[in-house]
């Protein structure tokens, strides 16, 4: 089964790092929302990636979880979604200005920029997901909250990721 990767872990880590670094200016980096000094636009980005791609890739194994395919899991459910939870707390805070699509290859609508508030709140309907997910004692209930999950992911797409 996927867990969670070393990449992830390091952008989850270095995230968290970057909330107590020493803002000390640089050429040719960021700032986020609060002005503080945070790694390049293209590391940003790779970082916020990578994290949707680790969810992302876990979705069919969960999905035959929740249908009985598979045999439920409770370690590998609790895990998930406590790591799903931890990136959507951390997902707002990487699109800082300049990390839109003129920054690089990135599926960042502009609507993220214009209207950060509303896509936090998208975030927080993730992380709020991924705790009932973790939560879920038997495939039936990973069925119900796997459903809400998805839909999560469904909503924020449609309105702030575009190609
Ligand atoms: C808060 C909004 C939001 C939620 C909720 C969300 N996503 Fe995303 N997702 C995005 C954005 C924005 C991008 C584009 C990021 C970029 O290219 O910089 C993205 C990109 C992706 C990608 C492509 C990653 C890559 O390698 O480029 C996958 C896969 C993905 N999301 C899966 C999911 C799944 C599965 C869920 C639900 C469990 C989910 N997302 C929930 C906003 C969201």
């Amino acid at each position: 089964m996927r867990m969670l990767p070393a990449s992830v872990v390091i952008s989850l880590v270095s995230f968290f790092g970057v909330l107590v670094a020493d803002a000390a200016g640089d050429e040719g980096h960021t700032r986020d929302h609060t002005g503080a000094v945070t790694r390049d636009a293209a590391g940003i980005i790779n970082s916020r990636q990578e994290m949707m791609s680790y969810v992302g890739s876990n979705m069919r194994t969960v999905s035959r979880m929740a249908k009985g395919n598979i045999e439920f899991n409770r370690d590998y459910v609790r895990a998930f979604g406590l790591s799903v939870s931890a990136i959507a707390a951390a997902f707002p805070h990487l699109f800082p200005e300049g990390t839109g699509k003129e920054a690089g290859t990135t599926e960042a609508d502009a609507a993220i920029f214009s209207d950060l508030g509303g896509f936090a709140a998208e975030a927080t309907k993730l992380g709020a997901a991924g705790r009932a997910v973790a939560m879920s004692a038997d495939a039936a209930e990973l069925s119900d909250n796997f459903s809400a999950m998805a839909g999560t992911c469904t909503s924020c797409h449609s309105q702030y990721r575009s190609r």
